[in-house]
Order: structure tokens, then sequence, then C-alpha cells
């Protein structure tokens, strides 16, 4: 792995952050390679195809769930002769996956991906990404499907709520601490999913066509930083297609890119449902995930039956267990056993506190009605379940704590995946945490079914919260920017009822705001995890100042999306899975916006975004001065972060290339996370990673010689400070 990416982007504090991630990397990875070399030479074939493929560790199809083995994603036997310890998965990147309730136990659920991401803190991520690794020990679980970080291309794309952003640099550096931190507690973590992978619709036959250019400097650009820092055990691919090839039997992406330019040493699982065929084991899959979803065990005997005839085979399967046996050897995973224990509730709660209260994003606040006074005599809160819980996003990565979900609301029908999909809401009650902070008022509550009651009652208080949500789900898209269920109505009627309104959003992505401009105060408190009731009141009252920045640009509309239309939609019928009709594929060309996601689309269509990705408020102030680039070998930017308000605060620092001798462009290339005391100011020096300045071209990654022009940023679109600096030319490829 490159070392000169290792601290890029981080703050100066990083240094001791990143040695001590190399210094744990370094403890288990020595000999890894001869160890598996050595242990897959003693194999026998049978044994060597067992490691090849796995069952999905739930009641599903007529597979028998071996004695002991966890509810869980998934199983892979071990060799006991070998002491080859099997492999126990659970999802996700949130905390140990709920499978419906099948387990009968609680974990931890961390905030969203999108909360994580508002956090733009990697040591945060570390933390979390332990926090949860230790809950999987404890649970027997030694791989965690976590590491969601693919680009939110489309904001409606039902997963954007797991994913960390819509930026390559930010969402790698977060996603790759990410996976450092479990697999710091010697469990292994897969990045996933491989590659492209935006939205729902269709998944299991959509075809996304990009030129390989935009990806390398857009998605892949994502997976290839966050794998140099996380050395994640396994990479997953993705159900879509890339190009016209399956990402799990895509040649060119598995082997071409990941193993061949990367040099990636860890294995290839496929997602649950992903394989088509055996011959995926030539195009450098390593091994079939819940194979009873696919059509056949493709890496089973059909695996030892082509490796009799074909030597391409033979050499594949010796080299697919060596990949499984390093990455155990290489995160500890064989001599660091999970053992079944009581996980620590509390300590799960504070790092779950810690990220939703970093990352929730003050958007507006209107006459500083917030934070709010404790004073206030007569306060009503309005929806969103706020009596009962928080929202959380549906699917795989699904997340509750002991007891279950506070409400529970079953979105599709009777199956085997119902509880998996249903609108489940953590037990911690915003409600009740705003009745806990304001002893001495009335605090009253609306369900806001009824848009003129609410406002009828917001008429009599002296201050309204309101809540909106939009819940999100693996398996489906959403239909468009709306709160459903006519939640814009009654965030309206209430403003207009009363004009100290605020509104505190749980949302998985962007939302549009049609009563943004009646409102006092908005909120974006994402899915907020197990502790998101208190943060929220935190944040409301002031005990904790706000400091999340958005990861994602939010449009005023459809409209300015690359896609106004989301694809598929009108001819493709909701479904959480489905393989489609034989042959059906639904192409959709990502050469619209190619390599510019998110802000860069915005910059490049001059569109005014309803709030810009990067943009959020604080109860202080900052000042942002001095930028200075440094070009050279090893590029790196220099700012001054000033705290000039009254409140202790945290401001991130954003870097943005505005152009290059070929035009305008807009990339995030720096950023650090900064707490400042009131009045302290202090000088951050950021490497620049040089892939950043690069366009990818038939030789490589290329810097055209010529002039350079950075801007320091509040956002991506407030740029406040420029610069310029002239950088030779320089072109560099992958091959040794
Ligand atoms: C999801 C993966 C998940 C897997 C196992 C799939 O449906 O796409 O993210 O890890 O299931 O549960």
């Amino acid at each position: 792995m490159k070392s000169w990416l290792c601290c890029a982007g981080l703050l100066a504090a990083c240094s001791t952050f990143a040695v001590a991630q190399r210094a744990e990397a370094q403890d288990t990875t020595n000999n890894a390679d001869s160890r598996a070399a050595a242990t897959e030479a003693a194999m026998t074939d049978a044994e060597r195809v067992s490691l090849l493929h796995g069952i999905m560790a739930m009641p599903y199809g007529d597979v028998k769930i071996p004695e002991g083995v966890p509810f869980g994603a998934g199983y892979i036997p071990g060799i006991e002769r070998l002491a080859v310890p099997p492999l126990t998965e659970t999802d996700a990147s949130l905390g140990v996956s709920y499978v419906g309730g099948l387990r009968g136990d609680g974990a931890t659920a961390l905030p969203s991906g999108m909360a994580m991401g508002s956090t733009w803190s990697p040591e945060l991520m570390h933390k979390g990404g332990a926090r949860i690794a230790d809950e999987a020990h404890a649970k027997g679980f030694n791989v965690l499907l976590a590491g969601g970080i693919n680009l939110v291309r489309d904001p409606r794309g039902g997963r954007a709520f797991e994913y960390l952003g819509e930026d390559p640099l930010h969402s790698g550096l977060l996603g790759g601490a990410a996976v450092a931190g479990i697999q710091s507690r010697h469990v292994i973590s897969t990045v996933k999913h491989f590659v492209l992978n935006p939205t729902e619709t269709g998944r299991q036959f959509h075809n996304g066509i990009i030129d390989e250019g935009a990806l390398r400097m857009s998605d892949l650009l994502a997976f290839e930083i966050a794998i140099e820092k996380g050395e994640p055990g396994s990479v997953m691919c993705a159900y879509n297609k890339i190009n016209g090839a399956q990402a799990c039997g895509n040649g060119r992406m598995l082997t071409g890119v990941l193993k061949r330019d990367w040099g990636y040493k860890g294995w290839v699982m496929s997602d649950w449902g992903a394989v088509r065929a055996t011959d995926f084991a030539l195009e450098g899959l390593d091994q079939q995930s819940g194979a009873q979803l696919d059509a056949a065990v493709f890496f089973g005997q059909p695996l030892l039956d082509a490796a009799k005839r074909d030597k391409r085979y033979r050499d594949r399967i010796a080299d697919m267990s060596r990949r499984v046996l390093r990455s155990i050897y290489a995160v500890g995973v064989d001599s660091n056993p999970p053992r079944e224990a009581p996980i620590d509730g509390a300590a799960g709660a504070a790092v779950a506190q810690e990220i939703a209260e970093k990352g929730i994003v003050l958007l507006q606040n209107r006459g500083g009605i917030l934070p709010l006074a404790a004073s206030a005599k007569r306060i009503l809160v309005v929806g969103g379940y706020a009596d009962a819980g928080v929202l959380s996003g549906g699917g795989s990565s699904q997340v509750q704590g002991q007891g279950g979900p506070a409400v529970s609301l079953p979105t599709i029908e009777d199956g085997p995946f119902t509880a998996m999909m249903a609108q489940n809401y953590h037990r911690s009650s915003p409600l009740a945490a705003i009745r806990a902070r304001a002893p001495q008022a009335e605090v009253a509550f609306r369900d806001g079914r009824y848009p003129a009651e609410a406002a009828l009652a917001a008429k009599n208080a002296d201050l309204v919260i309101v809540f909106g949500t939009q819940w999100m789900t693996e398996g489906l898209d959403v239909a468009d920017l709306s709160l459903p269920q006519g939640q814009d109505a009654v965030i309206s009627a209430v403003a207009k009822a009363n004009p100290n309104s605020i509104v505190v959003l749980e949302t998985g992505g962007p939302v549009a705001m049609p009563w943004k401009d009646d409102v006092g105060a908005i909120v974006e408190a994402w899915y907020p995890g197990a502790r998101g009731g208190e943060a929220i009141a935190a944040i409301l009252f002031g005990d904790v100042n706000p400091s999340g920045r958005l990861p994602v640009t939010f449009p005023v509309s459809v409209a300015q999306l690359p896609r106004p239309a989301l694809p598929g939609a009108e001819t493709v019928a909701p479904s959480f899975g489905g393989h489609g009709k034989p042959g059906q594929t639904l192409d959709i060309d990502y050469n619209v916006e190619g390599a510019d996601v998110g802000y860069r689309w915005f910059a490049r269509k001059q569109e005014k975004p309803l709030y810009p990705f990067g943009y959020g408020l604080s109860y202080t102030s900052f000042e942002r001065s001095g930028l200075a680039i440094s070009g050279g070998a090893d590029p790196s930017a220099s700012f001054t972060l000033r705290n000039s308000g009254a409140r202790d605060g945290a401001d991130v620092g954003q870097v943005y290339l505005v152009e290059t001798p070929h035009g305008k462009t807009r990339r995030l290339v720096a950023f650090a996370r900064i707490d400042l005391k009131p009045g302290e100011s202090r000088t951050i020096d950021v490497p620049i990673d040089p892939r950043l300045l690069a366009d990818w071209t038939a030789k490589g990654w290329t810097i055209a010689p010529g002039t350079y022009r950075f801007a320091l940023g509040a956002s991506a679109e407030d740029l406040i400070e420029e610069t310029s600096v002239t950088l030779a030319g320089r072109t560099w490829n992958y091959r040794k």
C-alpha cells in the first residue's frame, strides 16, 4: 500500500493517529503471506473449496445452519486440522445487525453513514469501528460486512443513508478509518459495494455505463483510498453491472484495477445473491457468499470439476484460498477468536451519542432562535414518532438495541425479509430528552397526522419543534425528495401558525424544503442512532455546539440532478431484490456527470443548491484565512482557523481545487476538523493527495504542467480565499 497517501487530508494531529494505525497492522501482517501459502499447500482440494463458498446464516431455503453458528449474514466453515477458523459474518457499518430480531439480542446502533460522514472525523470513525467490532466479537462474529463507501450519485438512492457522502477523498478517508478501527479488534472488515451501485431500482440488473477514467477519479478513488488507509481483509463486489459485466464477474474491475493496479492482497467476496456462474472465479471473484440466494453453489463442486479440465481454475483455487487465509492471519482472526459475552451497552451508547452530536448539521438559525432558552414555558413537539424514538434505515444494515425497536411499521408483505424491511425507531425519545432538559416548561406533543390540529396547538405554544422524517431502505429508492405522508404540509401549517418553529429532520439523505423560508431553524439529525433523542436535545438546548458539515449536496429539487427522472422508475416495479426477467437490463448512463458527482456537478452546471456540500452552522463563529499551497512531489495546503465567537466549537477547514490548466473545476483536496476555544486560532498543514490534482488518462494519473488555483472554503460554494501555484507536469501509473 502506498505510504504517501497515509495522512492526506487529515489534520496535523493525524500523524500520531496514522502511526498508531500502522503499528496495529504491522503486528499482525508480518507473516500473513508466508503462513497463507504454507496452509494452502497443506490443504486438500475439498478443503480449499470449502473456504470459497458460504451460506446465509438465516432460515432461508433448505440450508441447515450448523449448531452454534450465530444468526447473521453468513457462515463459512473452518478447517480444524489446520487451525483455520470458521468465518462468522454479520452486517454492517452501523453496528451488529438485528436480522429482524432472529437472534433475540440487541446491539449498539451507530448513527447512519450520512451522520458519520457529517462528522468529517476519521478519528471518530476509527473509534466507532472499534466499538462495533467489539460487539461483533461478543456476539460470536469475526467478519463485519462494514465499510459501505459507494458515492452518493443520486440522493434518491435507497442506500444513501448507509454511505458516507459524495466525495472520494472524504468517503475514502472516513471509510478507511472505520475499517482500520474494526480490524484493530481482530474482526475482518469489507469495503463495499465494489463498485458504482448508486441506486436500488433494478439493483440486480442495473448496468452502470461510465468511462473508466471518470470512474477512476470518483467511485474507484474512494475505494482506493479506503483500501490504502484501512487495508480491509475483504472487498465485497456489488449487484449491478459495470459497463456490461456483472460487478462480481467483472475482470476489468476485480483483476485489472483492484488486484493488479492496486496490488490488493485480500479476497473478493460476492454480495449475497450476486453470482451467476462458476467462471466468475476467472474474472477475480474469490468467494461466493450466501449461496442459497444464487441459482447454484457455483464455487463448490462446479469449481472442482472445472479445475480437473482447466489449469486456470486450478491456479485460481489456490490463489483464492490463499487470499482468504492471508486476511485471516493479517487481521489476527485465528489467534483472537470471538468470545460470546454481554456487550458493554454504556460504552456503545457513549460512542453512538458522540457521533450523533458531531454529525448533526445546523442548516438554518434565524435570529439565533437556537440554542433554546431553558426559560421557554410552552413547547410543542410535533410528529416523527418523537414520543417514541428516532428513525433508522431499513435492510441488511438495520441495527436495534435491547428489546428491539420502539415502533416498527411493516412496509412489505409477509415474507423472510419483512422484519428487515420494517420502518423501525430506536428507543431514544427526543420528546423525553427535551422534557428532561426543560423541567419548568410544559412540553406537549401532537403526532402530526392532521396539519390543522398541529397548527392549532402551535398557536398556543412559545415555540414548536416539528420533526420531519424520510425513511430509506436497502432495496428501494425514494421516489422524490419530499417528506412522505404529508409531512411537508404539517411543517408549513405549523410554521404559519407560529414563526418560532424549529424543524428537526431525520432523513436518510437530502430532502427538498418547500417551507424553508417560513421556519426559524432547521436541524438535520439524519438517523441519529441509539442515543439520537439525547443528541438532538443536546444540540437544541446548546449543551453541544453543532459542528456537523454536509457530506452531500442538498438540491433545491430533482430538476437539478444529472437524471431528474429516477432511472427505471417507470418500468421497474419497486421490490426488495429481484433478478428481473431473463435478460432484463436497466442501462444507466453515468457519463452524464462522469467524475463530477454531487457538488462538482453543481459547480459544472453553475446551479445553486439548497445547501452545498461542506455546509453547516455553529453557535460560535469562525474566521478562515492564510491559505498557502506548496507544490512539488508532496503537495500540501496550509490555512488558519480561528474561533471568533464566544463558545467552544469545531470547524472543518476545506480546501478545494478550483482551476487547472484544463479549466475550471471543483475538487475537495484537503480538510481538517479542528476544535477551537473562543479566540483560539490554529494553523494546519494538510498533505494533498496528488491523484486529486491529476486526471486519469490513457497513460495513468496525469498532472498537466501549469497553474492550479485553490480556494479555502466554508463549503463547496462559499469559497473565501484563493491562491495559485505552478505545478510541473507528471504522469504515473501502477506498473512497477
Ligand atoms: C447487501 C450487503 C449485505 C449482504 C449480507 C446484501 O443484500 O447488499 O450489503 O452485506 O446483503 O446481508
